[in-house]
């Protein structure tokens, strides 16, 4: 990780709040999730860290995309990724999308619905195969917002729905498979045993199918890989199958600090550090009740004690940690959030004028800007009068 002398010199030259991602960090994810599944094929959620410096690290080491949006199609193709390398999902695909997706004969695709296979088959296809996703209906043991296999949630299709749509797809030759995201953060692997029971039936109902989706989601920190690899790869085996694993947050998230300087310390019930970054530079703690570890930059003196960290904007919710852990902090000093290198920055917002973040690559020895502070001007650059 990026030492405390480089975050010091980085607040000191770029300001802050800054995010800091370190590309070794990540590419040595990236290595490590190879070494467990040396066969998988690696599609990044660029969802989890959309930044283009971090996008060109990615695709440069041979990993592809999984992407859901016109605007981060353009960046994966924009960062190098091979438009075979790109994987389209998401419940939202519309024409528009469709149209560019066939114009780039983009490599997979994973159909949520029969509506957009609707907008698909009569597509002049050529490279592109599809994926149908199956909703697993299942409890994924994760925050409610991230249950996105859950039988409640909009994703996917039921097994009766998918097999359906799957059959559809298979009729013109163009079906890959099957893919479940069981959900984000997901740390059981009793998940990955319900999804297998589910999957068996799908699976052993269509001949020469040639990938399995199993998503992303891989708890941060420590998920357990080596029980997940063993899981998957007996399925796989069995069906003969490739794996494609769709990873955002474990690729990135420890890779990535938010350096945030305190502005302000309050005494009263509770001991407020106001500081400047908040909920609209990393939205995780109010959204999802997230905890990241936060740290003293530079070590610290006296007895840790309990202190809220909170941010500059007028809301309860505007808060980084509670009762976080901390020894003597000053006015000014530098705090240290970590596990910020996914949906941090990728969630940053102008909410009350806010500007976002600047943020800053360390590669080795190499300190780069990747992406410059906002200022006042860029809130309405877009604004038409
Ligand atoms: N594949 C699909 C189909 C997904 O929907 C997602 C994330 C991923 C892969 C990557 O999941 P990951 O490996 O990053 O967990 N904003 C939330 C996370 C939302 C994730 C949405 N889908 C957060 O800050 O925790």
């Amino acid at each position: 990780m990026v030492d405390d002398s480089t975050l010091f010199h980085i607040a000191e030259r770029f300001g802050t709040p800054t995010y800091v991602y370190d590309l070794e960090a990540i590419r040595r994810q990236i290595v490590t999730l190879r070494g467990v599944l040396p066969d998988a094929d690696l599609r990044y959620a660029v969802k989890a860290n959309p930044c283009g410096t971090v996008l060109r690290a990615v695709a440069g080491a041979g990993v592809g995309a999984e992407v859901i949006t016109a605007g981060e199609l353009e960046r994966a193709l924009r960062a190098g990724t091979p438009p075979e390398r790109l994987l389209l999902g998401g419940p939202g695909q519309d024409r528009d999308l469709i149209t560019r997706a066939v114009e780039i004969d983009i490599g997979l695709v994973s159909l949520d619905s029969a509506s957009q296979w609707e907008l698909w088959r009569d597509r002049p296809i050529r490279s592109t195969r599809f994926l149908v996703r199956v909703n697993p209906g299942l409890d994924p043991r994760t925050h409610d917002h991230l249950a996105t296999g859950a039988a409640s949630s909009k994703f996917g299709l039921p097994r009766a729905e998918a097999t359906e749509l799957a059959a559809d797809v298979a009729k013109v030759g163009l079906l890959a498979g099957f893919h479940v995201h069981a959900g984000s953060q997901v740390s059981s692997l009793d998940v990955y045993d319900e999804i297998f029971a589910l999957l068996i039936d799908l699976y052993a109902g269509f001949s020469d199918l040639a990938l399995l989706n199993i998503g992303g989601g891989f708890t941060v920190p420590c998920f357990p890989f080596s029980g997940f690899a063993e899981r998957v790869v007996a399925f796989a085996e069995r069906f003969g199958l490739r794996i494609v694993i769709e990873p955002g947050r474990s690729l990135v998230a420890e890779a990535g600090v938010l350096l945030t300087r305190v502005i302000h310390i309050k005494e009263g019930e509770r001991r407020h550090l106001i500081a400047d970054a908040g909920m609209a530079d990393l939205l995780r703690p109010a959204l999802y009740g997230a905890s990241h570890p936060i740290r003293l930059l530079g070590g610290g003196r006296g007895e840790p004690r309990a202190q809220d960290l909170d941010g500059p904007l007028c809301e309860n919710a505007d808060r980084l940690g509670q009762d976080v852990l901390l020894p003597v902090v000053d006015r000014g000093d530098l705090l240290v959030v970590g596990e910020v290198g996914a949906y941090g920055y990728a969630m940053a917002s102008n909410y009350a004028s806010n500007l976002r973040p600047a943020e800053v690559v360390v590669d080795g020895p190499s300190i780069a800007l990747a992406r410059r502070r906002e200022k006042p001007e860029d809130l309405w650059r877009l604004e038409g009068g």
